[in-house]
């Protein structure tokens, strides 16, 4: 190679290495989650596409602290699997993650009654189920409570507060929708442990059918200003891509999250796939 070459190389390099750090804007987000085997459709994790040039984040749903049997009835902070357990068992979790080196699995925790005293009982068994089934995160996906609002955010802080400062979890999300007895409950956990909450799954597909772009964007900006600072991903129930590309141009675009892969798997994940394809083609 002549000096002149070696030369060219040098600023091209130099080219690529400083062009970055001058634009201040962040990578574009690839975070791609997707709930699974809460409606027991014997579907696996190998059954969902997973594209290699996103992150891509199962979660697993639910873990529960109240018993199945009926009258369901509460076990004081002890939380048990209840998700397609056939079909989803530790050994799966360490292949799909053996297999594809993009993805990570958590938990979501659909429960009703933590509160108080039960907080030690449910660090004890979360961690258990954690550690058995080699998983990486948590999401907090209460809809019916017990307690006031306070004692909801102090208890579930309190339990992601000491999940990960024991590094049993390195991330943790809500999932919570626009419903005036859910709301209270994730804006008070918010306001005080935001900070330890990595997203927000904010469950766009429960606003009523037909919402245009436009709307779309306006619940997104409300839902926003809520999670002040938040992550705040999208999901929508039919085509929701006009919205994310939008969103993506004006920075704003998180992730996108599906409930759910048993729901897909008859439609041969079609909006997985579209989801996918758009968030790995984002520059
Ligand atoms: C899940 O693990 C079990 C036990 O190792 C195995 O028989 C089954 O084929 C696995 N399922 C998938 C989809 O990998
Ligand atoms: C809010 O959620 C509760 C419990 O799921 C439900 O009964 C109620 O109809 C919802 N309210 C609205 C306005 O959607
Ligand atoms: C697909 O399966 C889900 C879950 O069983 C069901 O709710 C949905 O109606 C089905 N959709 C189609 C198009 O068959």
């Amino acid at each position: 190679m002549d000096s002149c070459k070696i030369l060219f190389f040098l600023i091209l390099r130099l080219l690529f290495i400083t062009v970055p750090s001058i634009q201040a804007t962040p990578a574009k987000s690839k975070l791609f989650r997707e709930y699974i085997g809460a409606e027991f459709q014997h579907v696996t994790f190998s059954d969902v596409p997973i594209n290699p040039n996103i992150e891509f984040h199962f979660i697993l749903s639910f873990a529960i602290d109240y018993s199945s049997c009926s009258p369901p009835s509460p076990t004081n902070g002890d939380f048990v699997v209840y998700w397609d357990t056939k079909n989803l068992i530790p050994s799966n979790v360490s292949s799909i993650k053996a297999d594809h080196s993009n993805v990570k699995v958590a938990l979501s925790l659909g429960g009703d009654t933590i509160q108080g005293q039960d907080v030690t009982n449910a660090i004890k068994s979360i961690t258990q189920i954690v550690r058995v089934y080699n998983l990486d995160g948590i999401d907090i996906d209460y809809e019916h409570f017990t307690a006031d609002p306070n004692t909801f955010a102090e208890c579930i802080g309190r339990l992601l507060l000491n999940l990960k400062q024991s590094k049993v979890v390195s991330f943790a999300s809500i999932a919570t929708y626009d419903n005036d007895s859910v709301q209270p409950y994730y804006l008070a956990l918010w306001q005080k442990y935001g900070h330890l909450i990595d997203y927000v799954n904010f469950q766009f597909y429960a606003y009523k059918k037909g919402t245009t772009i436009s709307q779309f964007i306006t619940h997104f900006e409300t839902q926003n200003t809520n999670y002040k600072g938040g992550k705040v991903l999208v999901s929508f129930g039919t085509d929701g891509s006009g919205a994310c590309s939008k969103l993506q141009r004006q920075g704003k675009l998180h992730g996108i999250f599906i409930w759910s892969a048993d729901n897909s798997k008859n439609t041969s994940f079609h909006y997985e796939k579209q989801s996918q394809t758009f968030l790995a083609s984002s520059k």
